[in-house]
């Protein structure tokens, strides 16, 4: 991808997505947007942030019975989103059939182990009490089921690169030298992260919390 910063447009309100979208469009290569966006504003809302001229990155972390979430990804699909999240905990036969449903470019991608989750959220749940274990294995599982890719941290990437050749892998978090690190634990430049592997990079508060989105977006841009 010729640029890799897809920008985390994290806002319900359409018009200050559409006006953040507008200032950044020349230094990233598309736009995240997630739940709170699309549950505020529907298909309608993604087509006018599609209209801006920038592949979408819709991540709706869908997670249900294969049939559900076979159906819901063909709902989708006339938005023809660059890139789709599901959660791999959902299963093999559901990353299956999300990848069956899904138009021919978008790439799914999913989600291991939320990062807002520690070991002793884990055995709550009745899994075993190591996040990094549990990753390594929804990867695989991930793989085998013929998705693209997943969305890891910078300190995973370049494992997951190396188990995983032809991945597709997603990397938030990802904060420019120097900057606020805000609530993300464990970051990483954009340089590094794209050198471990990364295939793009989700950036959202370093850009969409500056006081000059697109100066902030293209400094990045500079960097990698
Ligand atoms: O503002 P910031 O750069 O932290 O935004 C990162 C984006 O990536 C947010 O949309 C957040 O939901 C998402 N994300 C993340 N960490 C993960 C998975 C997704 O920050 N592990």
């Amino acid at each position: 991808m010729s640029r890799p910063i897809f920008v985390a447009i994290d806002t319900p309100d359409l018009a200050r997505a559409k006006a953040i979208a507008q200032r950044v469009r020349n230094h990233v290569g598309g736009l995240k947007l997630g739940l709170e966006f699309f549950c505020a504003n529907g298909h309608a809302g993604v087509r006018e942030m599609a209209a801006i001229g920038l592949p979408i990155f819709l991540d709706l972390k869908l997670h249900d019975i294969p049939n559900t979430v076979a159906k819901a990804v063909q709902s989708l699909g006339p938005l023809k989103p660059a890139i789709l999240t599901i959660h791999a905990s959902g299963g093999r036969a559901m990353m299956e059939d999300a990848k069956a449903a899904a138009p021919i470019g978008t790439k799914v991608v999913a989600v291991t182990v939320l990062t807002s989750l520690d070991g002793s959220d884990l055995t709550s749940v009745g899994l075993p009490d190591d996040p990094h274990a549990q990753v390594v294995r929804l990867t695989a599982l991930a793989r085998e089921a013929g998705i693209d890719g997943i969305v890891c941290s910078g300190n995973e990437v370049a494992a997951a690169r190396k188990a995983w050749p032809g991945g597709y892998f997603v990397v938030p978090g990802v904060r420019p030298a120097g900057g606020d690190v805000g609530d993300q634990k464990r970051v990483m430049t954009p340089r590094a992260a794209l050198d471990a592997g990364a295939s793009i990079l989700v950036i959202g508060r370093p850009i969409t919390a500056a006081a000059d989105p697109d100066a902030a977006a293209r400094a990045i841009e500079a960097t990698l």
